[in-house]
Parts: structure tokens; C-alpha cells; sequence
């Protein structure tokens, strides 16, 4: 494969750090949910975490496939919220930002007639559909109840 046009390599080293910042703000939740009894939720905050994790070792993997070595990527601590509807907010707001951060790079690799990168960036941003649809609905039960166990119920209903 052909050596990676540098706004593309830049924009992928610093997506390696983001997607570990999605999954520290996944944690985030996951200890807070833990901490109000909401089992259901810390299940899926947690299995979130794992998935991006899984994420960034993807684009650390696809990078060493192009050539680049990631040294130590930057990675910011998410800020803590507390309380089900300002957790979903600041999930939904991620994965926004998130799906951001694709767009730009599939853009770059287009821009860059990079066929690699733009094959990679699509098959995040489908699922980033997927990560966007699911925190709406986690702010929508959030937002529907004062009681963290009607909450925590819903999320059984939903993803347990
Ligand atoms: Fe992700």
C-alpha cells in the first residue's frame, strides 16, 4: 500500500487517542451508573468502553499496516457528570463529535484519493449511525423519568 498522504496520517494518529478518550468517557459513565444502582446501564456503559477500546486498536492497527508507527497518542480525561440525563447528553455529544472526526477524515482521504482510508472511514461512520441512534435513545429514557430505577429498567429493556 501506498505511504499515507500526511493530513490523513496526522488525522488517524490523533483518531487512536480519541477513540481511547470515547472509551474513558464510556468509563466514566459505566462508574457513575455503577454508583446509582443502575445495573443495567453500567452493563452497557461498560461493554461501550470495551468497544472502543477495540476502536483505536483498529486504526493503531490499520496505521502500522500503512507503514506509520504510533508512538504515544494524546489522550484528554473526560469530564465527570453525574445523574442519567447529563451522562446521555455528554454520550450523545461524543459520539457527534465522533462521527466529526470521521467525516474529516473520510473527506481527507477522499481529498488525498486515498481508497484505503475512505473504505476504513465509511465502515466507522455506519457504525457511528449505530453509536449515535443508541445514545438518543439512552438520553430519551433518561429524559423521560426522575426514578433511576424506571431508567435502569428501560435499559434492561433495551439493551440487557
Ligand atoms: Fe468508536
Amino acid at each position: 500500500m501506498p505511504k499515507l498522504n500526511d493530513t490523513v496520517r496526522d488525522l488517524l494518529i490523533r483518531q487512536v487517542g480519541r477513540e481511547m478518550f470515547a472509551s474513558l468517557t464510556y468509563r466514566m459513565a459505566k462508574s457513575a451508573w455503577y454508583e446509582a444502582g443502575c445495573t443495567a446501564a453500567h452493563r452497557w456503559a461498560r461493554e461501550e468502553a470495551e468497544h472502543e477500546v477495540h476502536h483505536s486498536r483498529k486504526v493503531d492497527k490499520y496505521l502500522a499496516q500503512r507503514g506509520e508507527v504510533v508512538a504515544c497518542p494524546t489522550v484528554e480525561g473526560p469530564k465527570v457528570v453525574r445523574g442519567a440525563t447529563d451522562i446521555a447528553k455528554t454520550l450523545l455529544a461524543l459520539e457527534e463529535s465522533v462521527t466529526d472526526d470521521w467525516q474529516a477524515i473520510h473527506e481527507a482521504a477522499e481529498a488525498a484519493h486515498d481508497g484505503e482510508t475512505c473504505s476504513l472511514s465509511i465502515r466507522f461512520l455506519d457504525e457511528q449511525v449505530d453509536g449515535v441512534d443508541a445514545a438518543r435513545r439512552v438520553l430519551r429514557f433518561a429524559s423521560a423519568t426522575t426514578d433511576s430505577m424506571a431508567f435502569d429498567q428501560q435499559m434492561e429493556n433495551e439493551f440487557g
